[in-house]
């Protein structure tokens, strides 16, 4: 497992805590494996019945590391063996245990994208969500370009992804995409107190109740596959190693540039 996640499991409930603070969470390989293989047992284990997704430090998660991306980037293609960060999403995407997320600090790129796959997202009054794909010439991935219009109408969505600039969580949860926000010292004990309150209920019925709300999963998961595509191949793109080589020179991108 994984040294930057912190697993536990009571009562009924498994926490999945990124645990890279020094980099802002940002997801390795080994924390993809590790969380898919957290969300594998807590599949096959009865006695958990919620899985809480939390991050350490001041971020939530700053989305996928970016050293990774250039230097390693994972092959996302539809028809190929599923590398583990599309096992992640596939195994977050399909979970039948009930998901909430505890948000504090920047939820960046996947990082945010993987609470449209949360059933209750709470926020803390200091979270800021990005979708910066745009901004690194990559394209949305993890279905959000179907479940953001679905779930915000178009010309919300288009100004999320078009546009890539951070929002805070009162923006998030006008927008619908997170249920309740509270101060940042509190997020810890109120994520404790939803997902006691959840653990708590008929364990048949939150699965099935789960299930219906779901249902008609099946296009999604062709629209995760199809972006994941385009993603893969925007990787290897000219724009992105510009944008990821501008971040780390902490200069802004020049997509004026020809390469
Ligand atoms: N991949 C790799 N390293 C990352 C990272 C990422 N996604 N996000 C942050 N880091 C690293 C920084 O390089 C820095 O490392 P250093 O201390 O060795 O210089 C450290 O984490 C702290 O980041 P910093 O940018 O100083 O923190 P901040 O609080 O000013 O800003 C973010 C936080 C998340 C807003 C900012 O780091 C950011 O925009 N990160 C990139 C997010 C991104 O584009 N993700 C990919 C989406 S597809």
């Amino acid at each position: 497992m994984s040294e930057n996640l912190k697993i536990s499991a009571a009562a009924g409930v498994l926490e999945i805590r990124f645990n890279r603070p020094d980099k802002k969470n940002a997801f390795t390989i080994p924390m993809y494996e590790g969380i898919v293989e957290a969300l594998r047992q807590a599949e096959a284990d009865p006695a958990i019945r919620v899985i809480l997704l939390s991050g350490e430090g001041a971020a939530f998660s700053a989305g996928n590391d970016l050293q990774d991306f250039m230097n390693n980037p994972p092959d996302l293609g539809a028809g190929s063996e599923p590398g583990p960060v599309m096992r992640f999403m596939r195994a977050l995407s399909t979970a039948s245990k009930v998901l909430v997320a505890a948000v504090q600090g920047p939820a960046v790129g996947v990082g945010a994208t993987l609470l449209l796959h949360c059933d209750l997202v709470l926020a803390a009054d200091n979270a800021r969500l990005s979708l910066p794909f745009i901004n690194l010439g990559l394209v949305p991935e993890f279905g959000s370009t179907k479940l953001l219009p679905q779930r915000l109408g178009h010309i919300q969505a288009a100004e999320l992804v078009l546009l890539g600039e951070p929002f805070d969580a009162a923006t998030a949860q006008r927008l619908g995409l997170v249920n309740r926000v509270v101060p940042a010292v509190e997020l810890d004990q109120a994520a404790q107190a939803l997902v006691c309150k959840l653990a708590a209920k008929a364990p048949e019925a939150l699965l099935l109740t789960k299930q219906l709300l779901k249902s008609g999963g099946d296009t999604l998961a062709q629209r995760i596959d199809e972006e994941a595509g385009h993603f893969a191949r925007r990787l290897h793109s000219a724009e992105f190693r510009e944008a990821a080589t501008a971040f780390f020179e902490k200069r802004p991108p020049d997509f004026s540039r020809r390469s």
